[in-house]
């Protein structure tokens, strides 16, 4: 997702540094921001011009020191409160003292992060969805100590990347995956208790409810992990037993089938 999140505000005429552990994943990304933008050029709705410019205004660094100068953060790591933790202790000492810091996560406490930095206020929820360039939301969650200020120059921000604000309060999960990831949970111990085969959950989903994709093939493009690391928030955050993942998603993560990423999910790539 960060990859995405770099190449629309890169779209959108800003500098963009994109920062992640190792090389091999910084090649990744822009690859596939090349490949996104390439879709557009096939269309003929960018120029191949315009898609070396855009390409152009993202650097990439594998030193948290490279944003340095940035007015804001977003983070895009793994969704694990020991990672964002680490992270957002470190954007503290390194990021100018007025920079935002944001994070993507899906739903990991803002208020918790806000609070291991000394910036607190400048913290907030800045929440995209997949793939990037092509979804229109952007779920903002303020954390209790998030100020008027940065939500409100997180909006802006986010109408200039082209993109709809919608704000929700610090609460597991906020509302996206309050109400996606217990769907997609019950899909999956649908297909658990036998009660129909994927194609059949799946089709009935996107044929009755005209939901583009399946809860199942969704779950496989989100990746299993994080529906998984979704509902344990959800469990954990609420302590109501209606937010037990179910043990075949539990199996598969154990197995290594994340879904889309690594090859087997659900359905096999
Ligand atoms: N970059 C740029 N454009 C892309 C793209 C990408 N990575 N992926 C798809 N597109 C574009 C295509 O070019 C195409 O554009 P046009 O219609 O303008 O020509 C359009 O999106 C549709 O793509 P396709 O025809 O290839 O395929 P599709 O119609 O099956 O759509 C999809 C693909 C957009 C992914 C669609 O299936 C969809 O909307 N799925 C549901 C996605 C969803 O629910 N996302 C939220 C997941 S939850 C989340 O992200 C947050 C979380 O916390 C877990």
């Amino acid at each position: 997702m960060g990859a995405g999140i770099a190449q629309v505000a890169a779209r959108a005429g800003f500098a963009v540094v994109m920062r992640d552990v190792a090389e091999e994943f910084l090649t990744r990304g822009m690859k596939a921001i090349d490949k996104s933008l390439q879709r557009d050029v096939d269309k003929q709705r960018l120029s191949p011009d315009e898609k070396g410019t855009i390409i152009e205004r993202i650097r990439t660094t594998t030193d948290t020191e490279g944003l340095r100068d940035a007015f804001i953060v977003v983070e895009a790591a793994t969704e694990d409160l020991a990672v964002k933790t680490e992270i957002f202790k470190s954007l503290d000492q390194v990021a100018r003292p007025d920079a935002i810091l944001a994070s993507n996560t899906s739903s990991i406490s803002i208020t918790k992060l806000g609070g291991v930095t000394q910036r607190p206020e400048r913290v907030i929820g800045m929440h995209f969805m997949n793939p990037v360039p092509v979804m229109k939301l952007v779920e903002i969650i303020r954390g209790a100590a998030t100020s008027e200020a940065t939500y409100d120059e997180v909006r802006l921000l986010t109408e200039r990347l082209g993109k709809i604000p919608l704000d929700c309060q610090d609460s597991p999960g906020f509302v996206s995956n309050r109400v996606l990831m217990p769907m997609i949970n019950e899909a999956i111990f649908a297909l658990y208790e036998g009660v129909a085969s994927r194609e059949s959950i799946d089709g009935i989903m996107k044929l009755g409810m005209n939901h583009p994709m399946g809860p199942l093939a969704l779950a496989d493009f989100i990746g299993l992990d994080v529906c998984l690391a979704i509902m344990n928030v959800l469990h954990d955050g609420f302590g109501d037993s209606k937010y037990r993942p179910c043990p075949l998603l539990k199996r598969y993560v154990d197995a290594g089938w994340l879904g889309k990423k690594s090859g087997r999910g659900f359905y096999e790539y």
